[in-house]
């Protein structure tokens, strides 16, 4: 990177940024009237960014009020069991996000009189919350004038200084962190102040595509507009590809019951039920044979069908799925039982008690559309 392709900061410029992005939020807000905006009790603000960091808002909105009916308060939260508190995050993903939450409650309650502290650093210092989230929370929660710098505000700024510096460069997000906080207000303009960034990159400074510069409130402003170059910036170099996985997953039924296995607690989706699956692309002579291993022989097999192949794409991860369906034999049933590390979940147990991550939620919505 050349020097010359940005110094931040240009307080001129940022300087300008505060107060046509707080009108154009607040003449916008009835129109993405969102729960945790309308009410910023510091737990409910919270939750909502953790469900946030990797979901949209319209997918969160009734994970959040099942949530909070569930859970009204951090106590409840703190005492709440895992499996109940996983149940409720079931679809939602990235499940060390609840543990962490569970964690950071219990912390509270012992630590802060189960409250959440209105302190940066000591936010920081709670599972799951890093800077972005500690700085949203404080913002949006207790009026501190703290940017929350994420992607969308580091495209924003960047196009508005024409800013060629590589923002997945921790120093460079550091960077734009201290440029920023100047031109936060202290009180519910804090708050308004990152909601309003988020927004405008979500609905005007697009990432994708030419962004809507006459709808935006700091065109005016906008270097990258300027020169016409919006979708020069930001620059941001290329992350490590994903790791690609095969595996083979196995729907066991013993009669109605569904075989599961519970992960490893370290590592992906630790902890949590999951689909039996092998390492690899079996055939099925290779099935019988890793079969026998758990204790099943042929002759406790009354059926095979191979399934559709599937996909699923976690932040560094991508798994390559192959899947069988596998009816055991009636005889077979307590062999089963006896032999294999599972658990046999009946349908109404799948509903209710155990949640199973989505990555394998191909394979059971392929076979609930089959009946
Ligand atoms: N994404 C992260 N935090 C958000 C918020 N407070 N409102 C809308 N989208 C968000």
């Amino acid at each position: 990177m050349k020097k010359t392709d940005c110094t931040l900061p240009n307080t001129a410029i940022l300087n300008e940024i505060t107060e046509p992005l707080l009108r154009w939020y607040h003449a916008q807000e009835t129109e993405r009237a969102l729960p945790w905006r309308e009410d910023v009790t510091p737990y409910h603000v919270w939750l909502s960014e953790i469900m946030l960091q990797q979901t949209r808002a319209s997918a969160v909105i009734p994970y959040y009020h099942r949530f909070l009916a569930k859970l009204p308060t951090i106590a409840d939260l703190a005492a709440c069991n895992e499996d109940a508190l996983m149940k409720l995050w079931q679809g939602l993903g990235y499940y060390s996000r609840a543990r962490n939450l569970k964690k950071a409650a219990c912390e509270l309650v012992n630590s802060y009189e189960g409250n959440l502290p209105a302190d940066f650093e000591q936010l920081l210092k709670l599972p799951g919350i890093g800077r972005y989230t500690a700085s949203a929370i404080g913002s949006i929660a207790f009026g501190l004038p703290l940017p929350a710098v994420d992607g969308n505000i580091l495209r924003v700024v960047m196009r508005v200084l024409a800013c060629g510096e590589d923002i997945a460069l921790p120093a460079v997000k550091r960077a734009v962190e201290d440029a920023l906080t100047p031109i936060y207000p202290a009180g519910s303009e804090a708050g308004a102040l990152n909601q309003a960034f988020m927004d405008l990159g979500a609905i005007v400074c697009l990432p994708n595509g030419a962004p809507h510069c006459a709808a935006c409130p700091l065109a005016r402003l906008c270097l990258a507009h300027d020169l016409g170059q919006e979708q020069k910036f930001p620059v941001k170099s290329a992350k490590k590809k994903r790791r690609v996985e095969k595996l083979t997953v196995l729907l066991i039924y013993q009669g109605k019951n569904l075989a599961l296995h519970k992960r490893p607690e370290k590592g992906l989706l630790a902890g949590l039920w999951e689909l039996p699956n092998l390492a690899g692309h079996l055939t099925k002579a290779q099935l019988y044979e890793a079969l026998a291993e758990q204790g099943l022989t042929k002759d406790d097999i009354a059926a095979v069908q191979k399934l559709p192949a599937a996909k699923h794409i976690f932040s560094h991860v991508e798994w390559q799925m192959h899947g069988y369906k596998i009816t055991l034999a009636e005889a077979a049933s307590q062999i089963a039982e006896a032999k294999t590390e599972f658990v046999w979940a009946s349908p109404a147990e799948l509903a209710d008690t155990y949640s199973i991550p989505s990555a394998f939620q191909y394979f059971l919505n392929f076979l609930e559309k089959e009946k």
